[in-house]
C-alpha cells in the first residue's frame, strides 16, 4: 500500500534580491495506491519541482508530503521508500551493469545473496541478463536507460518517481520504452509517478493525468476525460495533437437557435448553429463573447461530406493554406473566410493542393465553449 498525499504543496527557491521564485503554488494532490499518474505541462511548470519534494531532493516551502499516511517532509530520502529514475540514468560509469544494479544495496548492508537474487530478478524483467557484464559506455541508450529503471525495480520501493526518463530515447525506442514501462507497471503493481512534458506519452502511460501550468494543477483526471471534457482553455490546448482549434466570437439568438458567429462580424464570418445539448449549458452567454473549441477531428472536408449530407447551416467554404500528409491522414492548414487559422484532420484518400478551395462541415455536437475571461470551460 503506498498513497502519496500532496497538500498545499509550497516551493519558491530563494533568489538573492527579491521574493523568490515561486515555483510551486500549493497545490494538492493524492496519487492512489497502484496508481499510474502523470505530471505533464510546459517547461518550467514546476514537474520536477514536484516530483523532488516528494523525493526529499528539494526543501519543501509549505504544505506536505505524506506517503502511506505517515508526513515525510523531514523524513531523508534515503528513509522515504521511494526510487527515482532520472533523465540522465545517472549511472556509474566506470560499474559494471551488474554493480550499478547492485550498488544501492550493498550500500543498504543487504546480504549478499539476496542482493544477487534481486539483480538477476530485475535484469531478467528488463532482459538485461545478457548485458550484466558490461559497463554503461557498452551499452545502448535504451539499454543504459533499463538499467536506471533496473536500479529502481531493485530496491522494491512502495513509489516509483520518473523524471523524463524517456527523452534522450529516439522516437521509435521511446514508444516501446513507453510501453514497457506501462507493462512494468502492471506486473509490479506499484504506486508510479512520472513526470513528462510530452502529451503522448501522458495519455498513453497515465490511470489518471495532472496538467500543470506555472506552478498550479490545471486538471486532474483520466486521459480520456482529459481529452473530452477539458476543464479550461489550457487543457483544451495542450492534450491533443495538432491541438485543438479555438475561434473567438459572440453568442447569438436568432430563429430560435443559438449561433455562434466568428468575431469579426462581417457577412463572411463564420456563423454556426450551437447543437441543443451544448446551448442549453451556454443560455447564460446569450449576447456575450465566446471561445468555440473545435478538435481538427471534428472538422470534415468535402469528400467526408458527399457521404454523410450535413446541415447546410454547419459548413463553410475556406481556403487551404498548406496540407501536410501525414500517410493514413492528412492534416489540412485552413482559413475561413474572415482568416482565421484552423486545422482539419482528414483521410489521406485525396490529394490537397495549397490555394483551394473546399467546403468543409463543423461538427458542432463535439465542439466545447470557453469563456474567454475566466478560461473555464462553459
Ligand atoms: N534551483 C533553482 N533555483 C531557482 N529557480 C529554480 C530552480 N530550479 C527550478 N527553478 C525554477 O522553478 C520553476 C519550475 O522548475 P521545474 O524544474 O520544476 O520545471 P519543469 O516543469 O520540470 O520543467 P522542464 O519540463 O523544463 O523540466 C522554473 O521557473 C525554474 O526556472
Ligand atoms: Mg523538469
Amino acid at each position: 500500500m503506498a498513497q502519496v498525499v500532496l497538500e498545499n504543496l509550497l516551493k519558491v527557491y530563494p533568489e538573492k534580491d527579491g521574493a523568490g521564485v515561486k515555483a510551486v503554488n500549493g497545490i494538492g494532490l493524492t496519487i492512489q495506491d497502484r496508481e499510474f499518474m502523470v505530471l505533464v505541462g510546459p517547461s518550467g511548470c514546476g514537474k520536477s519541482t514536484t516530483l523532488r519534494m516528494i523525493a526529499g531532493l528539494e526543501e519543501i516551502s509549505g504544505g506536505t508530503v505524506a506517503i502511506d499516511g505517515r508526513v515525510v517532509n523531514d523524513v531523508p530520502p534515503k528513509d522515504r521508500d521511494i526510487a527515482m529514475v532520472f533523465q540522465n540514468y545517472a549511472l556509474y560509469p566506470h560499474m559494471t551493469v551488474y554493480e550499478n544494479l547492485a550498488f544501492g544495496l550493498k550500500l543498504r548492508k543487504m546480504p549478499r545473496a539476496e542482493i544477487d537474487a534481486r539483480v538477476r530478478e530485475a535484469a531478467a524483467l528488463l532482459g538485461l541478463e545478457d548485458f550484466l557484464q558490461r559497463r554503461p559506455k557498452a551499452l545502448s541508450g535504451g539499454q543504459r536507460q533499463r538499467v536506471a529503471v533496473g536500479r529502481a525495480i531493485v530496491r522494491q520501493p512502495k513509489v516509483f518517481l520518473f523524471d523524463e526518463p524517456l527523452s534522450n530515447l529516439d522516437a521509435k525506442m521511446r514508444a516501446t520504452t513507453r510501453a514497457e514501462i506501462s507493462k512494468l507497471h502492471a506486473r509490479l503493481g506499484a504506486t508510479m509517478i512520472y513526470v513528462t512534458h510530452d502529451q503522448v506519452e501522458a495519455m498513453t502511460m497515465g490511470d489518471r493525468i495532472c496538467v500543470m501550468r506555472g506552478g498550479d494543477i490545471m486538471q486532474v483526471a483520466e486521459p480520456l476525460t482529459l481529452y473530452h471534457q477539458p476543464a479550461n482553455l489550457f487543457v483544451a490546448g495542450f492534450i491533443g495533437s495538432p491541438p485543438m482549434n479555438f475561434f473567438r466570437g459572440t453568442l447569438h439568438r436568432r430563429d430560435g437557435r443559438l449561433v455562434f458567429t466568428e468575431a469579426d462580424g462581417s457577412a463572411s464570418a463564420l456563423a454556426l448553429p450551437l447543437d441543443d445539448t451544448l446551448a442549453a449549458r451556454a443560455a447564460a452567454y446569450v449576447d456575450r463573447p465566446v471561445i468555440l473549441g473545435l478538435r481538427p477531428e471534428d472538422i470534415h472536408d468535402s469528400l467526408t461530406l458527399a457521404a454523410s449530407a450535413p446541415d447546410p447551416a454547419l459548413t463553410a467554404d475556406v481556403k487551404i493554406e498548406i496540407s501536410e500528409l501525414m500517410g493514413a491522414e492528412t492534416y489540412l492548414h485552413l482559413t475561413t473566410a474572415s482568416a482565421t487559422p484552423f486545422i482539419a484532420r482528414v483521410r489521406a484518400t485525396h490529394r490537397f493542393e495549397p490555394g483551394q478551395r473546399i467546403k468543409v462541415a463543423f461538427d458542432l455536437a463535439r465542439a466545447h465553449l470557453f469563456d474567454p475571461a475566466t478560461e473555464k470551460a462553459v
